[in-house]
């Protein structure tokens, strides 16, 4: 999408389509309204808007036919409500403007206060409400949406506002690059081609990407990692895209789940839960989405981004319940549910990248456990660690960018569920907790990094859309983790 400023007002304004806030309260909404009749001549914009029962709330948005003096084809008029955060309501005209636009062609907004912070948010709402996933559509003219937007009332049109729009589409596109590779189908996207996209990518931006394929996996001795892939006609990969600045400032290391698809394994699931589990590498997909932003941003922050990658499959040489194989961290670990097959592949990487990387923060995004739905319900990701400061941090640029997320206690009380008989360790703990005694497994094997582990089996995924997550893959965590990012 090509996005432009300009100091032009709503009604000079010829796009196909304009995007105006309406504040809420009789006062200031009917003020607003009766400047749209006064310059589209139309006379029923208020009898319209109160018929739809249209009054500014937040959640509201309604279109009407321009005219009279607007040279636009038609205005969106964009609830503000009670909202004060001038971000949140560019964010949100930009993603409400694109993803309503059908044969709308061209846009533009005008935002109550144009400044960099709200310039990105709107460019960032823009591109993100764009989306479409059609890749397998042979008509992909049904989806269309704008091809151009304009931001209006730009007085300074200056680099600083400029680079606002750029780096707004820069996260953007990162986390459609992210959705798009949740939503290929898995008999597309597999360890193999998500490690080809990886590369791809990477060599287009100019960045290092290293691909371990089975046999360099066996000689690292990521064994529980192999054990997840032993049911699987599809090798596994390992994926290590890195950016290195000049002078970081800090490193950080994101590991990514990467479970192209998750039958279970022998402990197979239910249809009724298999059907969507293509989405169980969408932590893969934020860790990429990640470092592919920090290097097209040239953030002075180093970034490594790990994903470890494989299907969980039932075929002949499946692993088993009451295996028992040695962790690249030389502990022994018995599997009891081979479904929880996510945390053994985690707990190699871990260690691998905890060892050999040393990075200032280690951070998992992982669709780890329906514990944490349970628990937070599908829209909020879990969030765990040790360190204050970095939760903080991260909660903060969470917010920042509308995502949610929960801090979850790393209860050393639940520990002793992970204890086995035969082995050092076994991978899952009792009923209670899931999502708790995931990451107390996890913890085993990331020593004494600084860690933070991302519980996104909600967020990441969803039947329906919902605020500004998409249905199907929705790239949650990508924007976040950029921000966290900039914050260092
Ligand atoms: N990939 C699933 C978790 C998941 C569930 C992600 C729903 C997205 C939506 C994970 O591998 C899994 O199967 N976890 C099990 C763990 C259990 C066997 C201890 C679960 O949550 O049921
Ligand atoms: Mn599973
Ligand atoms: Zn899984």
């Amino acid at each position: 999408m090509k996005i432009s400023l300009s100091e032009g007002t709503w009604d000079k304004s010829s796009a196909d389509i304009v995007a105006i806030a309406i504040p809420s309260g009789k006062t200031a909404l009917g003020r607003a309204l009766g400047r749209i009749e006064v310059v589209t001549g139309k006379g029923s914009i208020k009898p319209l808007a109160s018929d739809e029962r249209f009054e500014g709330k937040a959640s509201q948005t309604l279109k009407v036919s321009a005219g009279g003096e607007a040279k636009a084809r038609w205005l969106l008029l964009i609830g503000v409500g009670e909202e004060k955060d001038a971000q949140k309501i560019a964010w949100k005209m930009g993603h409400a403007l694109a993803s309503t636009a059908r044969a709308q062609k061209s846009a533009a907004v005008e935002l109550p206060e144009v400044t960099p912070g709200s310039v990105r948010a709107v460019s960032h709402g823009l591109v993100a409400g764009a989306y479409r996933y059609n890749e397998y559509k042979s008509d992909k003219t049904e989806d269309t949406t704008l091809s151009s937007a304009v931001i209006l009332g730009a007085r300074e049109s200056t680099r600083r506002l400029g680079a606002a729009v750029r780096s707004g589409k820069v996260v953007a596109e990162s986390v459609n690059f992210a959705r798009n590779l949740v939503n290929r189908p898995p008999n597309d996207l597999t360890p193999v081609s998500l490690a080809r996209a990886a590369s791809t990518e990477a060599r287009k931006l100019g960045l290092s990407c290293r691909i371990w394929n089975k046999a360099r996996i066996e000689k690292e001795g990521m064994n529980l990692l192999l054990a997840v892939n032993k049911g699987s006609a599809i090798e596994p990969r390992v994926i290590h895209v890195v950016y290195k600045p000049a002078r970081p400032k800090k490193k950080v290391a994101f590991i990514g789940k990467g479970l192209t698809f998750d039958s279970g394994g022998l402990c197979i699931k239910p249809a009724a839960a298999m059907v969507d589990m293509k989405c169980d590498m969408a932590g893969a997909a934020s860790t990429l989405g990640i470092v592919f932003a920090a290097a097209r941003l040239e953030l002075p922050v180093e970034v490594h981004a790990v994903v470890g990658s494989t299907e969980n499959m039932t075929g002949a040489k499946a692993y088993r319940p009451g295996d028992v194989y040695k962790a690249l961290g030389g502990q022994t670990v018995e599997v009891v549910n081979t479904d929880a097959e996510g945390r053994l592949v985690l707990a190699d990487v871990l260690t691998w990248a905890a060892r050999k990387l040393k990075p200032d923060y280690m951070i998992d995004h992982a669709t780890l456990t329906g514990a944490c739905m349970v628990a937070l319900g599908p829209w909020r990701a879990a969030l765990y660690t040790n360190d204050d400061q970095l939760a903080s941090k991260y909660l903060a640029a969470a917010d920042g960018e509308g995502e949610s997320f929960w801090r979850m206690p790393l209860d050393s009380d639940l520990r002793p569920a992970l204890k086995s008989a035969v082995a050092d360790l076994k991978h899952i703990g009792g009923r209670f907790g899931g999502s708790i005694t995931a990451a107390l497994f996890l913890k085993e094997f990331v020593g004494e990094t600084t860690w933070m582990h991302l519980d996104i089996a909600g967020p990441a995924f969803l039947e329906r859309a919902q605020g500004r997550l998409p249905k199907g893959g929705t790239g949650f965590g990508v924007a976040t983790g950029v921000r966290f990012l900039e914050s260092l």
